[in-house]
């Protein structure tokens, strides 16, 4: 088997290099592919895939109670063989319909967990039919695993950032602003304008999902502020404005500190951590910081986290202010297009609002608690 190094190529080139492996043995499984779990919201996300032809499924999410056949398999933790698609015929779900028009006839489908939780589920799909005989499932058995790490992996590094900043913001204090509701939007808003954009943009799946890992992250450097200035109740002197701007820099200092003493700074995805921090508060059109990139030289994650983090700012209780409605915010954001936001991610937050509005009410927040982004941050649009 050749070497398969974890951490220094996409997950993705991962799981190919898998997939070209398991060809040499079982030359007839087109696909490979895995879906990822949240637990939180019961949804089952498209994750990665390798694919020999066309692909039955991309930028694609359903809750797992709505897939009755897979919620069993989570259940029993079972593994599920389907030998002839075409016989199955209208027994089919929609999902196993959309294989058989893919070319696919027999399929084997197994959860897998991690620390006794579900992580996702692993297809295996094969053009030919009742392929998966004892003995090659046998065979499967070694790659299943591998496989499984090898997201379990992916997915702990990005986890284990992120409860890093948990915890230096219990410890720092941080307010209000970046509470967990602020973050649980913000972030299923960027996830989701990622996916619209997906496919005019050639994202992959791992690509969306890694954007809505860490774009909870955008304000991590605020942990440097100080509460004078980050707590403060009225607007900002200008003074006290730069002092707020340097947020960009220390949360770029920061990230990178962690990514090395984890050792994950080698894995393709940190970029996405890293211009996330970098590029949030640029502007389309140049004029914003730190940099003053502007168009698409600003990296996509940070131009699709400047619109999320701002829509939701906008549409939540301030101290100062009362939630504006959706209508108000989409116009007011709309009204900047061009000048502080990418014309496409507009767009395909515009496009949402069904979407939008399961969010916000999946995630209200909590009664008394504010999640402001600081007035100033307002005068800075
Ligand atoms: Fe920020
Ligand atoms: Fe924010």
């Amino acid at each position: 088997m050749n070497d398969v190094s974890v951490n220094s190529a996409s997950i993705k080139a991962q799981v190919e290099s898998v997939h070209a492996n398991l060809l040499e043995d079982l030359p007839d499984i087109g696909r490979v592919a895995v879906a990822v779990y949240d637990g939180r919201t019961d949804t089952l996300k498209t994750f990665v895939h390798s694919t020999r032809g066309a692909t039955p499924f991309n930028h694609y999410e359903a809750k797992l109670a709505e897939v009755p056949s897979l919620a069993e398999l989570a259940e029993t933790r079972g593994e599920r063989i389907i030998g002839d698609l075409h016989a199955s015929g209208n027994a089919l779900g929609r999902h196993d319909r959309q294989l058989l028009e893919s070319g696919y006839s027999s399929s084997y489908t197994k959860p897998f967990f991690d620390r006794g939780e579900l992580s996702g589920f692993m297809f295996f799909d094969s053009e030919k039919g009742n392929y998966f005989s004892e003995a090659v499932v046998r065979h499967l058995t070694i790659y299943s695993h591998l496989i499984s790490l090898l997201i379990i992996n992916a997915l702990a590094s990005a986890n284990v950032l992120r409860s890093a900043v948990d915890v230096a913001r219990a410890i720092s204090h941080l307010r209000d602003e970046e509470t967990g509701a602020h973050l649980d939007r913000m972030s299923r808003y960027a996830r989701m304008i990622t996916r619209t954009l997906a496919d005019q943009e050639g994202l992959d799946d791992e690509f969306v999902e890694f954007v809505f890992l860490f774009a909870p992250l955008h304000d991590v450097g605020k942990i440097a502020i100080p509460d004078r200035i980050l707590l403060k109740a009225g607007r900002l002197t200008p003074a006290e404005f730069e002092i707020m701007k340097t947020h960009v820099a220390k949360g770029v200092a920061i990230v990178d500190k962690m990514a090395k003493s984890f050792s994950i700074g080698d894995s393709a995805h940190i970029e996405v951590l890293h211009n996330i921090v970098r590029y949030h508060h640029e502007s389309y059109d140049g004029s914003g910081y730190l940099t003053g990139r502007k168009g698409k030289d600003i990296p996509l994650e940070a131009r699709i986290v400047s619109v999320a983090d701002v829509f939701d700012a906008l549409t939540t209780k301030r101290p100062y202010k009362e939630a504006w409605s959706n209508d108000d915010a989409f116009r007011f954001i709309d009204n900047l297009t061009g000048k502080k936001f990418d014309p496409d991610c507009v767009g395909a937050l515009l496009s949402n609002r069904r979407q939008i509005e399961a969010i916000q009410r999946q995630f209200r927040y909590a009664k008394g608690q504010f999640e402001g982004f600081h007035e100033a941050y307002l005068d800075d649009l």
